[in-house]
């Protein structure tokens, strides 16, 4: 006991006392009279209280750095030790090594209950439901008129028929010239027409495909051209774009009667077998003869509506024998080659397929709408 005494005498010459205060936050007499005990006591509990008193891992080491950090309270005793006489090191040593295993252990102890405590509240803060019903990405679905088309040309591409397609951009020469349609010509009227230039217009319909697959093929030939086409129109039948599906039958002797036979056929496989088809004598400037083709309005059922415009019938498309012109124009000879054109609305035969009454729904991308399909 005495050379602890004599040590902690030197302790107080050494002026440690003034820093251990700063550290610890309150007296620690190392006095002469005092037993080293007493002195070591008020380190020792301070220091477990703080560490109690710890309630993160954060604080805690904060505690740690104070008393056994680099600058912190151990290493102030022991730079005071290294002052003493070499005979009072060892108890010294003893004691202050004894202090520092006992606030490592404490300190050991309080990291793993915080670092519990820690890693319980974030596995209760992160909990899963691992029953909760998982998300699901829309993942989008065709358009509607895209589908419509698809089916038509499904149904001509089960008879035969190939996919043709062509520009939307197209030279006037092939959406109307090669078609019977020279410049001035009064059936240029039926068609309000976007011009993109003095010799180019959006296509106002499918058949300049006709007249490019013509030039590009030997016959026979029987295609389906869906797509794209424009013209300057709008109310609740007309849009400014709609789609169209074009269809061309050329061999040695086509008659109208196949003709009539295709799209009645058609007709009847994609609206069922009791739905009503009529031809109506028309005009076309490259076919000749030239018809209409109607079907029984859905939306009505015949009973006349603003969409049949009270007729009870509803045209989906022009037909007719492929004119004599037109064989010129692709230098086809039509004493050798006859055949059939149609041309048909695909938002029309949409309409009529799901009752809706205004072509305008189709493009104005409400998903309420285009989700039913
Ligand atoms: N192209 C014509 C139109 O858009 C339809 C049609 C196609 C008519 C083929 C006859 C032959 O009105």
């Amino acid at each position: 006991m005495e050379g602890i005494l004599h040590f902690v005498a030197k302790l107080t010459y050494l002026s440690v006392y003034s820093k251990i205060f700063l550290l610890v936050y309150q007296p620690v007499n190392f006095g002469d009279d005092d037993d080293f005990m007493d002195n070591y006591e008020p380190i020792r509990e301070s220091f477990l209280k703080e560490v109690a008193a710890s309630s993160s891992l954060d604080a805690l080491y904060a505690v740690k750095v104070k008393y056994i950090g680099k600058k912190g309270v151990i290493s102030e005793l022991n730079k005071a030790l290294a002052k003493l006489p070499s005979e009072e090191k060892p108890i010294a040593g003893f004691e202050i090594g004894k202090l520092r295993n006992e606030f490592s252990a404490a300190y050991d102890d309080k990291e793993s209950s915080l670092k519990e405590r820690e890693l319980s509240e974030k596995l209760i803060s992160e909990q899963i439901d691992v029953t909760l019903p998982g998300l699901t990405l829309p993942i989008g679905r065709e358009h509607i008129i895209n589908k419509t088309a698809g089916e038509i040309s499904a149904f001509f591409a089960s008879i035969g028929y190939l996919k043709a397609t062509g520009p939307e951009v197209e030279l006037d020469y092939y959406n109307f010239e090669a078609l019977n349609m020279p410049y001035g010509h009064p059936a240029r009227d039926m068609q309000d027409t976007f011009y993109v230039s003095d010799y180019e217009v959006l296509r106002t319909h499918t058949s300049p495909v006709q007249i490019r697959t013509m030039l590009a093929c030997k016959p026979p030939i029987r295609i389906i051209a869906p797509g794209k086409v424009y013209r300057s129109d709008y109310d609740v039948t007309h849009s400014p774009m709609f789609h169209q599906v074009e269809g061309l039958y050329i061999d040695e002797n086509i008659s109208m009667g196949e003709l009539k036979g295709t799209l009645e056929h058609f007709v009847k496989a994609l609206f069922g077998s009791d739905v009503p088809v009529r031809f109506r004598a028309s005009y076309f400037p490259f076919t000749e003869p030239s018809m209409e083709v109607d079907m029984g309005c859905s939306i009505c059922s015949g009973g006349g509506c603003r969409v049949c415009k009270g007729a009870g019938w509803l045209e989906i498309g022009g037909c007719g024998m492929v004119a004599p012109e037109v064989f010129d124009a692709v230098r086809l000879d039509y004493n050798k080659f006859s055949g059939f054109a149609f041309g048909m609305g695909v938002e029309r035969i949409a309409m009529l397929k799901y009752g809706i009454d205004d072509i305008r729904l189709f493009f104005e991308n409400h998903l309420k709408f285009l989700n039913q399909f």
